[in-house]
C-alpha cells in the first residue's frame, strides 16, 4: 500500500521505516529539512537498535522517501500523523500545536475514500474534534495509538502486544478499521489482538497504559523510600511480589525513577486533562506518581553528598549514564542526567559518561564536562553514581577494575544495577536506592 507518514520524529521516522519494511511504499514529511535530509541520505537521526538497517534498506529499494511537502501525501491511501505533543510551556497539559498544524496541512491532500491514522498522544476528545474536518474531505479519522518502548522501538512496530484502532460506528469506520488491519498484515497474520473501539477509548488506551507503568515504578519507588528508614532491601521485596502472577515483576525496579520523552509528559497531561474534565480526584494520585518520582532524584544525589561527608564541593563524582534509560541517547527528562545536573550546583567536579547519549546531554547541558571513555571518567574519582543501566557498567565492570583507577571506594548505584556483595568484597562502601 501507498502510505504518509507526517511527522518523522521518534514515532514517525521509525513507523515509517518499518512499514516499507513490512512492504508497503512510504513518504516520510516533516517540516525539518536538516531531519528529512538526513533520513533520505538513510541516516536514522537517533540511536535506536535495527532503525539503521531498516532505513538503509527502505531508502536504497526507492519505497521508502521523505519530503518537507506536505502535497507528496496526495495519492497514500493511509495517512499516519505522528507529530510530538510536549509539555505546554509554563503548563502541565499536552501542547497540540504540532498535530493542528499536521492537519491543517494535510486536509488540502486528501482524497475520498483515504484513511488519516493519528498515532500521537493526545489528550481524550481530540480525535472526535478533528475527525469531521477529516470527514469534510472524504476522509476517514483513525485513532491508533502507539506503544513502542524506546530501544525496542522497531520491533514493537512491527511486532506489537496489540493494535488498537478508534473509528467512527458508521461503515466509513468499518472500513477503516479493514485498512489498517492490511496495514499491519504481518502482525494480523500472527494473531496480534486488534481492538477496534471508538475514539476516546483508543486515546485513553495510551495514556491509561503509560499511567499505569509509572504508577507500578512510583509505587515500587515508594516501598523503596519506606525500606531505606526500616532496613528493609526493595529489590527483595520486588523479587517477593513479583513472584505474585496478578502482581509481575516487570516495572517493578527501583530506582532513580522514570524520565524520558512519554511517561513525564503523558501522566501530566492525563492529570490535567482529567481536570479540565471536572474529574480532577480520578487520577490525583498521579500527582502523588510524579512526585514519588522527582524525591528520587533528590535521594541519589542525597546518597552522593552524605557518602562523601556532607560536602561535595571540589569532590570528583564520576556519573556513569546519562540517557533516561539504556540503548537510548535520548536524555529527554532523564533522571541521570538531572542527578548530574544537580550534583555539579552544588559544586561537585562532576564528569558525566554514557554510551550513546553525550552529544544529546552536551546540546542540553554544556556547562557540563563529557567524557567518552568510562575509565578516564572514573580515574580519581572520589565518588562513582550509575544513573543508567547500560551493560558497559552493570556487566563490564568488575569492582576490582574500578577500585584500580578511583581516589574514593564510594558508589551510589541509582539503578540498583550492581552486585553489592561484589563491591563491598573490594573495599567499596555500597548504597543502593531503597536496600540496606
Ligand atoms: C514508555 C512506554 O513503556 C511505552 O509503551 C510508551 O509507548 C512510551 O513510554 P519508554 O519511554 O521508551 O516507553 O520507556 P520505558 O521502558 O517505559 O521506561 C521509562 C522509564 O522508566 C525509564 O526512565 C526507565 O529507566 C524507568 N523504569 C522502567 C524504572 O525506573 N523502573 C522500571 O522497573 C522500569
Amino acid at each position: 500500500m501507498r502510505l504518509s507518514v507526517i511527522g518523522c520524529g521518534y514515532l514517525g521516522a521509525v513507523h515509517a521505516a518499518a512499514m516499507t519494511s513490512i512492504g508497503h511504499e512510504v513518504v516520510g514529511i516533516d517540516i525539518d529539512p536538516r531531519k528529512v535530509d538526513a533520513l533520505s541520505r538513510g541516516e536514522a537521526p537517533f540511536f535506536e537498535p535495527g532503525l539503521q538497517d531498516i532505513l538503509t534498506e527502505g531508502v536504497a529499494s526507492g519505497r521508502l522517501t521523505f519530503t518537507t511537502d506536505i502535497a507528496a501525501a496526495a495519492g497514500a491511501a493511509v495517512h499516519f500523523v505522528g507529530v510530538g505533543t510536549p509539555q505546554q510551556q509554563g503548563g502541565h497539559a499536552a501542547d497540540l500545536s504540532h498535530v493542528n498544524e499536521a492537519f491543517d496541512a494535510l486536509l488540502p491532500h486528501l482524497r475520498e475514500g483515504d484513511v488519516v491514522a493519528g498515532k500521537s498522544t493526545v489528550p481524550v476528545g481530540t480525535a472526535a474534534g478533528l475527525a469531521p474536518r477529516v470527514e469534510a474531505a472524504g476522509a476517514t479519522l483513525v485513532w491508533n495509538p502507539e506503544f513502542l518502548r524506546e530501544g525496542w522501538a522497531v520491533q514493537d512496530t512491527i511486532d506489537p502486544d496489540r493494535l488498537v484502532a478508534g473509528v467512527p460506528a458508521t461503515p466509513a469506520g468499518e472500513r477503516a478499521a479493514q485498512v489498517l488491519r492490511e496495514v499491519y498484515h504481518p502482525a494480523v497474520a500472527k494473531g496480534t489482538p486488534f481492538i477496534v473501539t471508538d475514539y476516546a477509548t483508543a486515546e485513553l488506551v495510551k495514556v491509561a497504559a503509560n499511567a499505569f507503568l509509572a504508577t507500578k515504578i512510583s509505587f515500587i519507588n515508594a516501598m523503596a523510600e519506606i525500606a531505606e528508614v526500616t532496613g528493609a532491601d526493595v529489590t527483595q521485596l520486588a523479587d517477593a511480589i513479583g513472584h505474585d502472577a496478578r502482581i509481575g515483576r516487570k516495572f517493578l525496579g527501583a530506582g532513580i525513577g522514570f524520565g524520558g520523552g512519554c511517561l513525564p509528559k503523558d501522566i501530566r497531561a492525563f492529570a490535567a486533562r482529567a481536570e479540565e474534565l471536572g474529574r480532577r480526584e480520578s487520577v490525583a494520585f498521579l500527582r502523588e506518581v510524579d512526585a514519588i518520582n522527582m524525591r528520587r532524584r533528590d535521594r541519589a544525589v542525597e546518597l552522593v553528598v552524605d557518602a562523601l561527608g556532607g560536602v561535595v564541593h571540589g569532590k570528583k563524582v564520576a556519573v556513569l549514564g546519562a540517557a533516561f534509560k539504556p540503548f537510548s541517547d535520548d536524555v529527554r527528562d532523564s533522571p541521570a542526567l538531572d542527578a548530574a545536573v544537580r550534583l555539579n550546583g552544588l559544586g561537585a567536579d562532576v564528569v558525566i559518561t554514557d554510551p550513546q547519549a553525550i552529544e544529546n546531554a552536551r546540546r542540553l547541558h554544556p556547562q557540563l564536562t563529557y567524557e567518552v571513555d568510562r575509565d578516564t571518567t572514573l580515574r580519581d574519582a572520589d565518588a562513582v553514581l550509575v544513573v543508567t543501566e547500560w551493560d558497559e557498567y552493570r556487566r563490564q565492570m568488575s569492582a576490582a577494575h574500578v577500585s584500580a583507577l578511583t581516589h574514593g571506594r564510594v558508589v551510589v548505584d541509582g539503578r540498583n544495577c550492581l552486585d553489592a556483595a561484589e563491591w563491598r568484597a573490594a573495599g567499596w562502601t555500597y548504597h543502593g536506592m531503597g536496600r540496606p
